[in-house]
């Protein structure tokens, strides 16, 4: 007799193991298979081991600005090794407390891979044979690489690989100046690097509010980071002292060297070895298409996550595992992805959430836009960090917020708080009626609500009006 189950979820990332806990919750009997560690990229190779390098590197910079001003004695020695092991040490610690927590819950694990043979049937990689009434695939994506000859040259990383380091490279060049480049290029700066960003793009940050992209980019040359954009990458080479990259930008001809190249370039979803391709579940431009449900034109097959090649973040991922477990409970829940917050963890760092200035206005709509400076905000200039800004857009014919654009010191801990004005259609003055706590950074987002009402108290109004 073949094992069977209510729900079986392929991938143990943020988005399966959210619908296998999910899943338990509501009493469904669920398998949870796996073929690496649980945790998926995000705690394995993402956003977990990044921000324990990224907290590492914070101390470091303030330390080294301690040391410049006089608060320290010396500058800080760096030990990579160390902060490396703490990386590991964040990881694991996390991995083995997520099995716990999946069994204890009564998850049932496979340590392997699984393909569908035909809906409500599975097979793993050791010839088991699983019956579940539903499927969820969550498998996630990988770095997509394009077509660079020399792509393949030793030294050159994917962000997999670039988190397994042993020393910190003298050059890096990073080929993508997205969201990935931009993180890793903060980290291996402050830890010493000198780094060359290459975009093809003539902007990094394509999809942020293009007024914070600029301000961001502004900052990075001091920091020993250089940005080339709008160029057209030739090839990576081998050369005398590591590797080099000849690059095309506008006629001119150039090379950027490097000990190290990361290619930070776009992630696509992984359609492969879960039988999905076999079946012929509808795809959508190379990624899983799904109903409001997230099932896919296969019945009681659904997917949840990257592989939806939608907005690829972990907290995308997991709030479609929530709904995924709830609809095959049988509670047909929508699923409303529309709004969701974007975070860069640089420093300063970048939030963001609904609409940018630019899809403002290519909305055609009448909106108006407030910023407030951090510069006037007592904690940001308390913390030593007033570079940056907190911009709201209103759409001006309905009052409601739009837009919420930040950059600044853990400014990812202010956005969910304009995520949710912006899905349930408040306006300034429900922000600015709302008293936030002294001295935090929260108030620059009752100021510049305030700005879109008779104008922040602490600074002069910084309003822009579009007529649409
Ligand atoms: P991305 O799409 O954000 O950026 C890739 C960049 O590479 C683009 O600007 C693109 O124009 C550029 N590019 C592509 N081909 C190129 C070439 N041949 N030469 C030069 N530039 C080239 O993708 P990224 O940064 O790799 O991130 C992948 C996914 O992971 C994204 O969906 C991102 O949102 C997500 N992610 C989110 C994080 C967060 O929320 N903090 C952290 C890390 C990843």
């Amino acid at each position: 007799m073949a094992e069977n189950y209510d729900m079986a979820v392929l991938g143990g990332g943020p988005g399966g193991y959210v619908a296998a806990l999910r899943g338990r919750q509501l009493g469904l009997s669920v398998l949870l298979v796996e073929k690496e560690q649980l945790g998926g990229t995000c705690l394995n190779r993402g956003c977990i081991p990044t921000k324990a390098l990224l907290s590492d590197v914070e101390g470091l910079q303030w330390a080294i600005r301690g040391a410049r001003e006089g608060l320290l004695d010396r500058k800080p020695v760096i030990n990579f090794n160390v902060i490396m092991k703490r990386k590991a040490d964040v990881v694991s610690k996390l991995v083995s407390n997520l099995e716990k927590l999946l069994t204890s819950s009564g998850v049932t694990l496979i340590n392997g891979s699984a393909k569908i043979l035909e809906p409500g049937i599975l097979i793993t990689d050791t010839g088991r044979i699983v019956r579940s009434a539903n499927i969820v695939i969550a498998t996630g994506s990988r770095s997509w690489i394009p077509h660079i000859i020399g792509a393949d040259l030793p030294g050159v990383l994917t962000t997999r690989q670039i988190l397994e380091l042993e020393k910190v490279p003298g050059k890096l060049v990073i080929i993508g100046g997205g969201v990935i480049g931009q993180e890793f290029a903060a980290i291996f700066s402050s830890l010493g690097s000198q780094v060359t960003i290459l975009e093809a793009l003539d902007r990094i940050l394509n999809e942020v509010d293009q007024e914070i992209a600029r301000r961001y980019s502004s900052l990075l040359s001091s920091r020993g980071i250089t940005t080339e954009v709008g160029v057209q990458v030739k090839g990576i080479e081998r050369s005398q002292t590591g590797l080099k990259v000849p690059y095309e930008k506008g006629s001119k001809e150039k090379v950027a060297t490097a000990d190290l190249i990361l290619i930070a370039t776009g992630r696509r979803p992984n359609l492969e070895g879960s039988g999905i391709l076999e079946l012929g579940v509808r795809l959508n431009n190379g990624a899983i298409e799904v109903d409001q449900f997230l099932q896919t034109s296969v019945n009681g097959v659904y997917a949840v996550g990257d592989v939806l090649g939608r907005k690829m973040l972990a907290h995308v991922a997991s709030y479609h595992g929530e709904i995924v477990a709830e609809n095959i409970y049988g509670h047909n829940r929508p699923c409303e992805d529309e709004v969701v917050p974007g975070c860069i963890f640089t420093t300063p760092q970048i939030a963001w959430a609904g609409l940018t200035e630019e899809q403002a206005k290519e909305s055609g709509r009448p909106f108006r836009t407030s910023s407030f400076s951090l510069s006037s905000s007592g904690k940001a200039q308390a913390v030593g960090e007033p570079r940056g800004l907190i911009k709201l857009i209103e759409d001006t014919g309905t009052g409601r917020l739009i837009g919420a654009h930040f950059m600044g010191p853990h400014v990812s801990e202010l956005i969910g708080e304009a995520a949710l004005a912006i899905r349930k259609g408040l306006s300034a003055s429900d922000i600015a009626d709302t008293i936030h706590p002294h001295p935090t950074l929260s108030e620059a987002m009752r100021e510049a609500a305030l700005g879109l009402l008779d104008g922040p108290i602490h600074a002069a109004s910084r309003r822009k009006i579009f007529t649409g």
